[in-house]
């Protein structure tokens, strides 16, 4: 039988499907260290933008790139399936039956993994398109979900990419070289496809663009200006608060214990840490009115909503270094880091924390002074 080398998959088709491989290698490699969330949603952003252009892609595209080229019916899968283990095995040109199921999938929970980081992200971080919009504990079960889902697509690219390497040893073609590129070996007929180069360049440049303009907060981050994606509510401040209770330490924004620890310190407000803090009634009035009304139970930051969960009702702490929620964020520092010289105390958070002042404690905001 006579073969011809036949393009099969378009240019703009491989670079949807190479790219998507890479931005979710990144949101996987970065997933973990909360410090690298911004790379993570970079990753993210991207990975939702190229399933966008797909599902465009998938009805104007080349012939074997639409959707309707590879829809089969669940039976045609186990049918296909069948002949995997028998000897006529059915050869086609674009996606095989299981192939294209496989691809079905991974674009729906490819879209369900956006939909949900981005939920994410507005809740927890209060940093993207839903920031502000959403609280804590809504966004709770997302996070949940959005693992789930980033698991279960681990899972279903083991299994499109085992489907591969067994078609290819099957029919002896090199499926992997084909995706890279674009053409096939193929006898008898088939559908006349070009490289749509076109497309394919302004993929490209949309995506170097994009690329460009949302590393640049990090790349141009410096000491003094960190990246602070965060766009959630400001919290409320409070000058006299800053003034008064900034002369010793970091003026700690309310949101940072509960209403009763901020009543109980007040009310020793005369034995404050061995100081007598000496507010008088206005004064008092006050600055006890405004921590009663910002304090964790608001939950406006994600530090709030974590310390509000973490407390134990029984108690009231009087030290935010003493909490659970603070105890167990700081484990990995080690005694001697301490003792720097640029951080001295456990309560100099603005050592450490840039955005102490603002008390968005950001992950991308956190260095850890030599
Ligand atoms: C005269 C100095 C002084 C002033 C003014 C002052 N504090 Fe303090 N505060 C201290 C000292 C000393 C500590 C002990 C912890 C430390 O080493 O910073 C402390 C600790 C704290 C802590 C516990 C920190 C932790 O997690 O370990 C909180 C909360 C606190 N202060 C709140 C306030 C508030 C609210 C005000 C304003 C009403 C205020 N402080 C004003 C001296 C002061
Ligand atoms: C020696 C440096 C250092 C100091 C001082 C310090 N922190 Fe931290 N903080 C860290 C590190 C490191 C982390 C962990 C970041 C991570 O998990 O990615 C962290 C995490 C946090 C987080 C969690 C942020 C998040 O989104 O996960 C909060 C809130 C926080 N710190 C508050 C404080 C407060 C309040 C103080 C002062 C009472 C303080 N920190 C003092 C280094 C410091």
């Amino acid at each position: 039988m006579q073969l011809k080398k036949t393009m099969v998959w378009d240019l703009p088709t491989r670079l949807f499907h190479w790219v998507l491989v890479l931005a979710f290698a990144l949101a996987w490699a970065t997933y973990k260290d909360s410090r690298h969330l911004g790379l993570h949603t970079i990753a993210g952003y991207t990975f939702f933008g190229l399933l966008m252009f797909r599902l465009v892609w998938g009805v104007v595209g080349s012939h074997y790139a639409r959707f309707r080229e590879f829809s089969y019916a669940p039976k045609e899968v186990l049918a296909y399936l069948r002949s995997l283990l028998g000897s006529g095995i059915k050869h086609y040109i674009g996606h095989n039956p299981a192939g294209a199921w496989a691809i079905f999938v991974l674009i729906t929970f490819g879209l369900l993994l956006s939909v949900s980081g981005v939920i994410v992200l507005g809740g927890e971080e209060q940093q993207g398109l839903l920031a502000g919009k959403i609280s804590f504990d809504q966004s709770a079960l997302f996070r949940t979900l959005h693992e789930l889902i980033a698991w279960t697509m681990v899972g279903l690219v083991a299994v499109h990419v085992t489907g591969i390497i067994v078609e290819s040893l099957l029919h002896r073609e090199n499926l992997i070289g084909s995706m890279f590129r674009g053409t096939k070996w193929v006898s008898g007929e088939s559908a006349n496809v070009t490289s749509h180069r076109l497309v394919a360049s302004v993929l490209t440049v949309s995506f170097l663009t994009w690329s460009a303009v949302s590393l640049n907060g990090y790349i141009s981050a410096t000491e003094a200006q960190p990246y602070q994606p965060f766009k959630g509510p400001v919290l409320a401040m409070n000058e006299l608060w800053n003034e008064e209770c900034g002369a010793c330490h970091l003026a700690f924004h309310p949101n940072l214990l509960p209403a009763r620890s901020w009543q109980r310190l007040f009310e020793q407000q005369a034995d404050h840490f061995q100081e007598d803090l000496m507010l008088d009634e206005a004064t008092f009035n006050e600055l006890t009115n405004y921590a009663l009304m910002n304090s964790a139970e608001e939950k406006k930051t994600e530090a709030a909503w974590k310390i509000d969960r973490t407390v134990k009702k029984s108690e009231t702490p009087l030290q935010i270094t003493a909490l659970v929620y603070w105890k167990d964020k700081h484990s990995d520092i080690a005694d001697e880091t301490w003792q720097r010289e640029k951080i001295q105390s456990k309560t100099n958070c603005g050592a450490c924390h840039y955005d102490a002042e603002l008390s968005t404690f950001q992950d991308s905001a956190m260095r850890i002074p030599k």
